[in-house]
């Protein structure tokens, strides 16, 4: 017989999953319904409603997709690209990458750009690119969690929207928990994630799309055989789990029975939803920037190198340099096995050089930010790192008081 899984309460200062608020979890253990019973539509209803509230939206279509955040970025891509259209993707991190990938897998002529790992682009940059390559959509990262970078993009909308441009826009590091404006900031398809800012766990995306992303998706229009037999178009998504047209119609007046909804991820998103409105979505942003002021200040205090422009950090996730002669899963081991506490390793060119940390969503809290310091100058004092020692918690402790 196999021990039932029971996993100690951990610190999580990752950047996601993070720590799930405990009132999400109560809401997960609600009953299972059907999914189309009045009551659980009216859930459906809410979700819509106050996911229009968090993402600063009037969309009509604004709902969630069953799946990680990515299964929102790929519905929407899939949705706007067919075969060879033109898709501008401005990577500076893992998370461009990623997108280009998926226009890729949709058929698209993707042009991509790189930055150096740790800066962003400038509107100059990308109008130059945009102009000389003329897509159909651009396609770009918020906030990039693999260097803790935040990307603005109020003239790039601005720019797109007067060029017949689509905007796509991944910000599952940054929604509800850095300033994101969809409609204000001229956003055409936006997608996020569950275990991030919102604190639940991973497995629903949260996407949001205008009139022109609508329209798209009527042209391409196409119902599974065995709800609709005459149903036919050869423009259909290459998809049928993140077909729009279909789960647009499961989301409207319609009630399209398209796929099983995974009935308590879609209570834990609408109490994650709830909760960030009751708090405030400004306030929640507010906490994180408190938050992650307070760690930059305890780092850098340890003698500690941020790593990235510092014009342009992310107020989320941040990138710190591992110190020489220090290994960076040991001292992640360290602090697991001795403070029960994670923190995250870089990806790609910078896997040995830095560690992310995160403070999201319930992970973003005064207690967990002074156990993080204290945690790691302990780790690192033990393995003889180069840091100052008896700064890092006090001055966490004046940026609180600023
Ligand atoms: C900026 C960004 N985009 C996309 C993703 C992919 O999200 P998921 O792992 O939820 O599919 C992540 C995950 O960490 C992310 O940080």
């Amino acid at each position: 017989m196999k021990k039932q899984a029971f996993i100690e309460h951990r610190t999580i200062m990752t950047p996601g999953p993070a720590e799930v608020d405990p009132r999400i979890l109560q809401a997960m253990t609600n009953p299972i319904i059907g999914q189309f019973e009045p009551e659980f539509l009216a859930l459906m209803d809410e979700v819509m409603e106050m996911g229009r509230d968090v993402l600063k939206t009037q969309n009509r279509w604004t709902y969630l997709i069953n799946g990680t955040s990515r299964a929102g970025i790929e519905a929407l891509l899939s949705a706007v690209i067919e075969p060879d259209d033109r898709v501008y993707v401005p990577i500076f991190g893992r998370f461009g990458h990623l997108m280009a990938e998926i226009a890729k897998r949709a058929k698209g002529n993707v042009h991509t750009t790189d930055k150096p790992l740790g800066s962003i682009y400038t509107f100059r940059e990308l109008q130059k690119e945009i102009d000389s390559f003329h897509p159909k959509v651009v396609a770009i990262v918020h906030g990039e969690s693999s260097t803790g970078m935040m990307q603005p993009l109020e003239e790039l909308g601005e720019y797109c929207r007067k060029e017949g441009i689509l905007l796509i826009v991944d910000a599952v590091a940054t929604l509800a928990g850095a300033p994101f404006e969809t409609d204000a900031w001229k956003i055409d398809g936006i997608a996020a994630g569950s275990q991030k800012c919102l604190a639940a766990p991973a497995g629903m995306a949260l996407v949001s799309y205008n009139e022109r992303i609508e329209t798209l998706i009527a042209q391409r229009r196409k119902i599974e055989q065995g709800l609709d037999p005459k149903s036919a178009n050869p423009r259909m998504m290459p998809s049928n789990y993140l077909d729009l047209s279909q789960l647009q119609e499961y989301w409207g007046k319609e009630r399209l029975n398209h796929h099983t909804e995974a009935t308590s991820m879609l209570y834990a998103m609408h109490e994650a939803l709830r909760l960030t409105l009751e708090e405030g979505v400004n306030e929640r942003i507010k906490r994180h920037a408190t938050n992650m002021n307070a760690i930059i200040a305890g780092l850098e205090a340890m003698n500690l190198t941020v790593f990235g422009d510092k014009d342009n950090l992310l107020p989320t996730i941040v990138c710190v340099e591992v110190p020489e002669n220090v290994e960076l899963h040991k001292i992640r081991r360290e602090l697991v096995e001795e403070f029960s506490l994670e923190i995250a390793p870089g990806f790609g060119a910078l896997k040995d050089k830095v560690w992310r940390i995160g403070a999201l969503g319930y992970s973003s809290r005064k207690r967990n930010v002074l156990a993080l310091l204290t945690a790691l100058e302990t780790v690192l004092q033990r393995h003889h790192a180069n840091i100052i020692t008896g700064q890092a918690v006090p001055e966490a402790m004046k940026s609180y008081r600023h």
